[in-house]
């Protein structure tokens, strides 16, 4: 088993060569299992405001709750590279304010790196953070926290004009200082064309495989809300239906009597 995690140099590295996978986690118990899957890393999502929240959108998930969610992830992991996600106005409001955040998230909870979103608006941030030796990857199309502006959970550059801008974001980001790049909720063809022209590695979701890796919620990759089918999101699994199965098999044994049995009960 592998017991050395990529570092943030040795994540960019693999542009060209390996594809990355990166998945989100929330807590200890699911850490621990995505790293014996043997993920290259582990994204705190803000995403957490939905899946864990209950929420629905990421705008109220606070630094505070990153932080805690952090924290429980890193005592799940042994080695993997572990990403905190950066919360919406944790970063926003200036590049000290954005590097003091990004400093607790390190600090207090045991990131590696953090990860925040937006392209040239989003540079200084980033280059004030990478400047004080903390690893930022960057996050630029369907950015969630940006719902509002779009009036939705909308593909991001499809016309030509937004196209442009988005290849200017992402080249933005690079320039900051950014080893490595999300890319949300784009055409294939311009997907393509950023991983081609910008030298970190892309990691997509949504963004078809012209990236340089992939990422998803670990909530939709399990298949956990029957609800949610969005066209990029493949479930490797039915979660939701074996966790109503076993829980309503636990609960037909305790009516039943047979649950516990002396297997399951102590002597005397
Ligand atoms: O919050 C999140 O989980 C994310 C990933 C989907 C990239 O930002």
């Amino acid at each position: 088993m592998k017991t050395a995690g990529l570092t943030a140099p040795e994540f960019r590295a693999r542009k060209g060569a390996e594809k990355l996978v990166v998945v989100t986690a929330y807590d200890a118990t699911f850490a621990r299992l995505v790293e014996q899957a043997g993920v290259d890393a582990v994204l705190v999502g803000d995403s957490l405001g939905m899946v864990v929240q209950g929420r629905r959108d990421t705008l109220g998930v606070t630094l505070d709750h990153v932080l805690y969610h952090t924290r429980c992830v890193a005592a799940g992991l042994s080695h993997t590279h572990l990403i905190a996600d950066m919360p919406f106005l944790t970063y926003q409001v200036s590049p000290e304010e954005a590097l003091r955040n990004a400093g607790r998230l390190v600090q207090e909870a045991g990131a590696h790196a953090v990860k925040l979103e937006g392209g040239a608006r989003s540079a200084p941030a980033i280059r004030r953070v990478v400047e004080a030796g903390i690893p930022v990857m960057g996050h630029v199309g369907l950015t969630p926290q940006s719902v509002h502006q779009f009036g939705g959970y909308r593909v991001q550059g499809r016309d030509e004009a937004a196209a442009r801008r988005l290849v200017e974001d992402a080249l933005a980001v690079a320039e900051a200082g950014a080893y490595a790049l999300v890319l949300e909720g784009i055409p294939a063809p311009l997907a393509a064309e950023i991983t081609s022209n910008i030298p970190i590695p892309t990691i997509g979701i949504g963004a078809s495989a012209h990236c340089d890796g992939q990422v998803l919620v670990l909530y939709d990759l399990l298949g956990m809300d029957d609800d949610f089918n969005p066209k990029f999101l493949k479930k490797y699994d039915r979660l939701s239906e074996r966790i109503r199965g076993a829980v309503s098999r636990f609960r037909d044994e305790v009516h039943a009597g047979v649950f516990p049995d002396k297997d399951h009960s102590f002597g005397g």
